[in-house]
């Protein structure tokens, strides 16, 4: 259903997974649906838009092994890659030129000229991105966006604060972001390009479908910020809330900070089956394993009698009156998350465990990962 209603009922549909090897084979599996039902031929090709990142690279990695087992050709595929950055030569090991050809394209049969991506060298900026939009329309746009996202929530590079609106264009990049993609570089931020050619919110909206990756904690935010809040361009992801088919797979860990509640919504879908917009191959609701755990049996419960109450209150159950009134007279202290989370978290754990276990703090996870 098209016209102004749609966008008041198509919204997120969302998988769970386990583990992100578990999410990469659900959309490898899925892509390789979406191109074989649609059948495409020379003249009308499957165009499937590719980003880079860790994230996807397990899916590649399924799609080459599925193409080497003959199950899957991309003779008929053009793509277009999400982004690419701005003054690294093409040859860089972190390009991503460089990332897509070691990854994906030189392992499977996609014909050099179906492959597209931004050229961050180019002497006109401005005209390469106009003509990249230009290619996609002559193409009949974008049959399947894959996307990743950011720990902060952005989709391709199109940053927090980014138009809704946005077209293909240059984009700064955001410390976030340099920070966590100096991964790639050493761990030297200053060898982190500053600046990128993306496409834009409105380019990954035009596709006809969208499927976003997460896996990991670090991830968990920004699913919560697409998910459960409200559009924002602040968190770019969100803006798929408006589209027709958006679905993102993601992980348990991705999942962290969504409501226990959203979480039941989203399963109770795919269980049932109910899911009417689903494109790809068909639900498959695969339980969970569930280990309870063992009951000790040698020794039948009793109902306690009147002579089992115990005559005294124990010790540890009694109100504890002195600490009461040094903890009144206490100046409250703020405290930051991560001294709450070392406290509550191993306070419950045997002394012995203490030195074993160490919290870190959201922001080293997000960085470092
Ligand atoms: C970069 C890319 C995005 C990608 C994001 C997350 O910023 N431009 O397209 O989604 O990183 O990447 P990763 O999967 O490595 O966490």
């Amino acid at each position: 259903m098209d016209g102004p209603l749609a966008a008041f009922i198509f919204s997120w549909r969302v998988i769970i997974r386990e583990d992100s090897t578990a999410v990469s084979d659900y959309i490898a599996d899925y892509i390789i649906s979406r191109i074989k039902t649609f059948k495409p031929t020379e003249s009308q090709p499957f165009v499937l838009g590719l980003p880079t990142g860790s994230s996807p690279e397990v899916i590649y990695k399924i799609l080459v092994q599925r193409f080497r087992a003959g199950e899957i050709s991309f003779k008929n595929v053009v793509t277009f890659n999400m982004d690419e950055y701005v003054g690294i030569p093409r040859d860089h090991p972190e390009s991503y030129h460089s990332f897509m050809y070691k990854h994906f394209f030189s392992h499977v049969d996609i014909p050099p000229q179906n492959i597209n991506i931004l050229d961050g060298n180019a002497p006109d900026l401005a005209a390469e991105c106009a003509s990249y939009e230009a290619r996609i329309a002559r193409f009949g746009g974008i049959e399947l966006f894959l996307g990743g996202v950011g720990p902060d929530g952005h989709i391709a590079f199109n940053e927090p604060g980014s138009s809704l609106s946005s077209r293909t264009r240059v984009k700064t990049l955001a410390y976030d972001t340099i920070l966590a993609n100096s991964r790639f570089f050493d761990n030297d931020i200053d060898r982190v390009p500053r600046h990128a050619l993306t496409v834009g919110i409105q380019t990954i909206m035009d596709a006809r479908e969208v499927v976003i990756v997460a896996t990991g904690p670090h991830k968990a935010v920004a699913v919560q910020k697409g998910l459960e809040g409200g559009i924002n361009h602040m968190w770019t992801l969100s803006a798929l809330q408006l589209h027709r088919h958006p679905l993102v797979v993601c992980d348990r860990d991705a999942t962290l900070e969504l409501k226990v509640k959203t979480v039941r919504y989203f399963e109770s879908i795919e269980q049932t089956g109910t899911d009417a917009r689903t494109q790809g191959p068909p639900l498959v609701y695969r339980p969970r394993t569930y280990v309870p755990a063992p009951i000790n049996i040698s020794k039948p419960r009793q109902q306690p009698t009147p002579n089992d109450t115990p005559q005294k209150v124990p010790k540890d159950l009694r109100i504890n009156t002195e600490l009461q009134r040094q903890m009144e007279e206490e100046e409250l202290t703020p405290d930051s998350m991560s001294s709450r989370l070392v406290d509550s978290a191993v306070g419950g754990f045997d002394a012995a465990l203490r030195g074993d276990v160490s919290f870190d703090r959201m922001g080293a996870r997000v960085a470092s990962h």
